[in-house]
């Protein structure tokens, strides 16, 4: 089977971060917590900072909305929100671990579809379409113009997730849309932005809190490893290093060299609440 390798990587890594915040702070959220009113950036507060960007989230779903699709429904602990409110819900996402979770936690309440967004034909219309962080995880070209197919007129998606800032060079940090880019489609599809609202500040620091666990936690357990496979298999240390040289100094680099913060963030990326309404 082919199996995109960016695709799987990032699963990877999505996966991986399920079982640690599960495993290390009790809670199934995946975004980035909402920084703000003094809360103290510590890693144990980040389920506090999660619960703070659902509530600002689902805050800005416009009134009157009863039926949602959640594009890249995680764990699904924010479609579960959604199905406490009384809203009817659909979640889509590829099928990986997280999608087990998602369909373990909704049970019968929500249908869990299995499917890449771009991949997955309407059958009904919604009166949202969410994407909690997951937006820039659907190809550009397809996102929103497939989103609004899910919609009648009127209709509403809703975004919460970062997006690449104009005019940088290549980020340290991966990932996101240009938003200018963003901006021209969907204006040439007609759809228009109701609420357009930047959470860079409140977002950024999620990154110092990576940077803080990579410094103290992960760079110091590498070394470790790498002591001691040096101590145990020299040899073998050794080739596998030099015949791996580049890939190994540029994985070092992104993850250990303290690139990856707050300020670098905010410098490359805008992490923005967008809301649009389907035009006639
Ligand atoms: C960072 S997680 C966000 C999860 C959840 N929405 C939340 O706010 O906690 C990104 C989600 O997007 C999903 N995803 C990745 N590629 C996708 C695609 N092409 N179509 C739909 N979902 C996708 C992942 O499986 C994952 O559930």
């Amino acid at each position: 089977m082919y199996v995109q390798k960016d695709f799987r990587s990032r699963d990877i890594g999505l996966e991986t971060g399920l079982l640690l915040a599960r495993y290390l702070l009790d809670t199934e959220n995946l975004h980035y917590g909402y920084w703000a009113n003094g809360l103290e950036l510590k890693f144990q507060n980040l389920p506090a900072a999660q619960e703070k960007y659902t509530e600002f989230l689902l805050s800005h779903i416009p009134a009157g909305v009863k039926s949602v699709l959640d594009v890249g429904c995680g764990a699904g602990v924010t479609a579960e929100k959604l199905l406490e409110r009384g809203c009817e819900v659909e979640c889509v996402a590829p099928q990986t671990a997280l999608l087990d979770c998602a369909r373990q936690r909704l049970g019968d309440r929500a249908k869990v579809h299995a499917a890449r967004f771009q991949d997955f034909e309407p059958t009904r219309k919604f009166d949202l379409v969410l994407f909690s962080e997951s937006f820039q995880y659907v190809p550009f070209e397809q996102a929103l113009p497939h989103a609004l197919r899910f919609l009648q007129d009127g209709g509403h998606v809703l975004i919460c997730d970062f997006f690449k800032i104009q005019g940088k060079k290549k980020s340290p940090i991966g990932g996101g849309h240009k938003l200018h880019e963003f901006m021209k489609q969907a204006a040439k599809l007609n759809a228009a932005i109701v609420t357009d609202i930047d959470i860079t500040a409140q977002t950024a620091p999620n990154l110092d809190l990576v940077d803080d666990f990579l410094t103290r936690v992960g760079k110091p357990g590498y070394e470790m490893l790498m002591e001691h496979a040096m101590a145990t298999y020299p040899k073998l240390t050794r080739v596998v290093r030099w015949w791996n040289k580049e890939k190994i100094e540029k994985v070092e680099h992104k993850y250990f060299s303290g690139i990856r913060n707050a300020q670098t963030f905010s410098e490359y990326k805008t992490y923005r609440l967008l809301l649009l309404r389907k035009g006639a």
